[in-house]
């Protein structure tokens, strides 16, 4: 109904606006803000584990992969363990080799996804320890797990998954943050710095969020684009495989995400002037490299959306979004708001029922 609504026209708008407050409780159900440290007793590995662990493989589906991809790249880089993500529909039918001091991740909203049971169930029978994040509290992955880190979302309703995919993300933040500071990658005072920031996301949500009419007008401004290439690098290239699964479940419209440096290898000779091309940039390490990729596009005469948290001079025509600046590590929690905001008035303009799109189920519990 209407009222559940809160007001606002679909669940998804709804939970949207939602995050800073789902991630300002999640932060404080994990952060002791008195003292700026992460609690110890809800956090999934004890010195002694994190130490000895050599690899982690992270499965789930659908958005929980993308944030899996996310988790990989944050884990790697802070904590120095090495990572694998793996789609749970190919990890239950794969052959697993050596698992020693390996753990598993299992990433799923409603803890019901068939595929996602059936590896957590497997990578068990294998004598792996594993680890849930989810949403829904006594779901099946979360009772048939060694662990489970919760996301404090909230119920999510609308088939396109929102607030628990920016849950989730900030869930890896965590882990990276408390594997780094346990394998001593990371000093305790750099750990703290690294939370007073995290505290800062949900009011720099919210002031995407106030951006939503720019969002509104420039979605109108492309209701006559035929295809949307979403392009980066490293976390920006997993924002962007997101940000396109999100345009395309919602508003049917023919969309991709590419890592920026793959362009050149294909891709770039379907582009037009019929076709848009969100480029992100949030990483200062490959900012120049993915700015390279954005002139190659605009030379081929495509519109043009650039996201950045950096001062950057977009090409002439080009619609600029800036991001509120944090950590360069943070800024894929900030980058999805706008992108989601986008698909949801891509998918308004187009009149498509953006609560329940056609062919989807929220959970999917069977093979
Ligand atoms: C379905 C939903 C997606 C979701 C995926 C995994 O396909 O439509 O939005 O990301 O399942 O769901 P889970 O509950 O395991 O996160």
């Amino acid at each position: 109904s209407s009222a559940q609504k809160n007001g606002f026209d679909h669940f998804m708008l709804k939970e949207i606006f939602e995050q800073p407050r789902v991630i300002a409780d999640t932060l404080n159900h994990y952060i002791d803000a008195d003292t700026l440290t992460l609690r110890r007793d809800r956090m999934p590995f004890t010195r002694k584990q994190a130490v000895l662990l050599r690899q982690l493989t992270i499965v789930a589906c659908g958005t929980a992969y993308h944030a899996g991809m996310m988790g990989k790249a944050l884990i790697q880089q802070l904590a120095k363990v090495r990572v694998d993500t793996e789609i749970a529909s190919e990890y239950r039918y794969s052959e697993m080799l050596n698992t020693e001091n390996e753990v598993v991740i299992a990433v799923s909203q409603s803890g019901e996804t068939a595929d996602t049971v059936a590896a957590v169930r497997k990578a068990r029978k294998n004598g792996q320890r594993v680890i849930a994040l989810c949403n829904v509290i006594g779901s099946t992955i979360a009772r048939e797990t060694d662990a489970v880190l919760y996301t404090l979302a909230g119920p999510e309703i609308a088939v396109a998954s929102t607030k628990a995919y920016s849950t989730q993300m900030l869930l890896f933040e965590l882990i990276a943050l408390d594997l780094a500071n346990l394998r001593g990658e990371l000093s305790d005072e750099d750990l703290k710095r690294h939370l007073t920031e995290l505290l800062q996301i949900p009011a720099k949500m919210e002031q995407i969020l106030a951006q939503k009419e720019t969002v509104k007008a420039f979605a109108q401004s492309q209701c006559k684009c035929n295809d949307v290439f979403f392009i980066g690098r490293l976390m920006d290239y997993y924002s962007s495989l997101e940000a396109a699964l999100k345009l395309k479940e919602i508003s049917y419209l023919h969309s991709e995400a590419y890592a920026a440096g793959e362009l050149k290898h294909g891709t770039i000779a379907m582009i037009d002037d019929a076709t848009l091309v969100v480029a992100i940039a949030t990483q200062e390490s490959i900012l120049e490299k993915t700015m390279s990729n954005v002139q190659e596009v605009r030379a081929r005469g495509a519109k043009l959306l650039l996201l950045t948290n950096y001062p950057f001079e977009p090409p002439v025509g080009a619609e600029l979004w800036n991001i509120p600046h944090t950590f360069d590590e943070f800024a894929p929690m900030l980058t999805i708001v706008y992108l989601q905001l986008f698909a949801y008035y891509m998918a308004l303009q187009k009149g498509c029922d953006i609560d329940k799109p056609r062919n989807l189920a929220k959970s999917v519990t069977v093979e």
